[in-house]
């Protein structure tokens, strides 16, 4: 399947499901051999990293604190991006290493919120593993420190990714084709 729809929109295939596990297999082998016996509480960014998250920690054979992170953004007046928590395991947090697991980092708005909301409640130290960065519209200067894949500014889904909450459950990703004329 190299072309799909999704609520009039057309999209082209970007990263084959073959590639995209190939390269969760080469983040999990790095993560492993950075933390080895001292994995950081792994919080997963619901719900666009779960598909990732499962995946990426499929190999761990040691026992590794795994938690869920769910936040809400939405767009205010004058079209200003706002955060707020829905959950967030706030009581295990103080004095530990945080990998921030997500999907896809765009403008950085929820990764650089969440670092600052999690070192406010005592966090030692926050790093973050995107499979998917998009540098063109990051406006943060400290990018996260385990990407998968650098990508354009175009909107994905699939591999956990969705529009509309549709695509969630393709195994590629896909780029939304922007007509130029
Ligand atoms: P941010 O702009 O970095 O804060 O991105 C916030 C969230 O928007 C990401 O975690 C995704 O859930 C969603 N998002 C950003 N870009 C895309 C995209 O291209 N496809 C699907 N979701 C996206
Ligand atoms: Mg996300």
């Amino acid at each position: 399947m190299e072309k799909i729809e999704i609520d009039g929109l057309h999209f082209d295939i970007l990263i084959s499901s073959k590639k995209i596990l190939n390269k969760v297999d080469l983040l999990f082998y790095q993560l492993n051999k950075k933390y080895q016996d001292n994995w950081p509480l792994c919080l997963i960014v619901l719900n666009g990293a779960a598909v990732f998250a499962s995946r990426l920690l499929k190999e761990l054979k040691k026992s590794v604190h795994v938690s869920l992170i769910k936040v809400k953004s939405y767009d205010g007046i004058e079209s200003t991006k706002h955060i707020s928590v829905e959950y967030l395991p706030y009581d295990i947090i103080k004095d530990q290493n945080i990998l921030l697991i997500e999907d896809i980092v765009d403008s950085g708005l929820t990764l650089n919120f969440l670092k600052k909301e999690l070192k406010k409640h005592g966090a030692k130290n926050v790093e973050c593993v995107t499979l998917l960065f998009k540098p063109s519209k990051y406006k943060y200067s400290v990018d996260p420190e385990h990407i998968g894949f650098v990508i354009g500014e175009e909107f994905v889904v699939g591999y956990g990714m969705d529009l509309n909450e549709k695509g969630r459950e393709l195994p590629s990703i896909y780029k939304n084709i922007i007509h130029q004329n």
